[in-house]
């Protein structure tokens, strides 16, 4: 499973994508709203920062602000990914970038239905939001499972990003069940890094190699 980094913000994108793992970024209008500067230039410096895929969804949300704001947002960067959500319009949308060669990721996916007709929309990438799933008392990763399987049967070009990541067991489901990509808040990602039997490892490790060194 490919990591991807869900946040706007560069300080983070930069700290997370130095430790080597990371494979692309994705930001929603939620997120980047949280920053400061102008959201074009944001996704341009985040270009130049990481190499892999980074989503960037138009702020409008009819057919026509979707077309016309996507084609200038992947006229930043060829990494750039249009993030369209799923509705009739975006659909539309995501066949008519598919024919500019624009590639698009279908967001606020909760079904397999969902998923389905995005990916014969033609989107490249689909995103299930499992904690928001979860938060309305289903189980999300129970339905990130039913799209792997479905799509899993079919030979499309379209990989799942396991979005809407709350905590660090959703990322190990995500990963078990088979999930393409599983986009992480910076918080979760810096939480996977840390196990306490690890901290305790490197505090013994340090004190003896301490006392060797006190002997030579
Ligand atoms: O990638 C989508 C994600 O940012 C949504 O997360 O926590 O707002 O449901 P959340």
């Amino acid at each position: 499973m490919k990591i991807f980094l869900d946040s706007a913000n560069i300080q983070e994108i930069r700290e997370i994508n130095e430790l080597g793992f990371l494979s692309g970024v994705t930001t929603n209008p939620s997120l980047v709203a949280q920053e400061k500067g102008d959201f074009h230039q944001m996704v341009e410096e985040i270009c130049g920062i990481v190499d892999g895929p980074v989503n960037a969804e138009p702020l409008g949300i009819s057919y026509e602000d979707m077309i016309r704001e996507g084609e200038i947002l992947a006229g930043i960067h060829p990494n750039v990914v249009v993030k369209i959500p799923i509705c009739e319009d975006g659909l539309r949308a995501i066949g008519f970038l598919k024919k500019q060669g624009i590639q698009t990721n279908a967001t606020l996916v909760f079904s397999a239905n969902q998923a389905l007709l995005a990916a014969r929309a033609g989107a490249r990438y689909i995103s299930p939001f499992v904690g928001r799933i979860d938060d309305i008392g289903n189980d999300g990763i129970n339905v990130l499972a039913e799209i792997i399987s479905v799509l899993d049967q079919y030979a499309l070009d379209t990989e799942i990003i396991a979005a809407s990541i709350r905590h660090t067991m959703h990322v190990t489901e995500a990963a078990r069940i088979g999930s393409h990509i599983a986009t992480i808040p910076y918080k979760v990602i810096k939480a996977m890094v840390k196990h306490p039997l690890t901290d305790l490892g490197i505090a013994k490790f340090v004190k003896d190699g301490e006392k060797y060194l006190s002997k030579s």
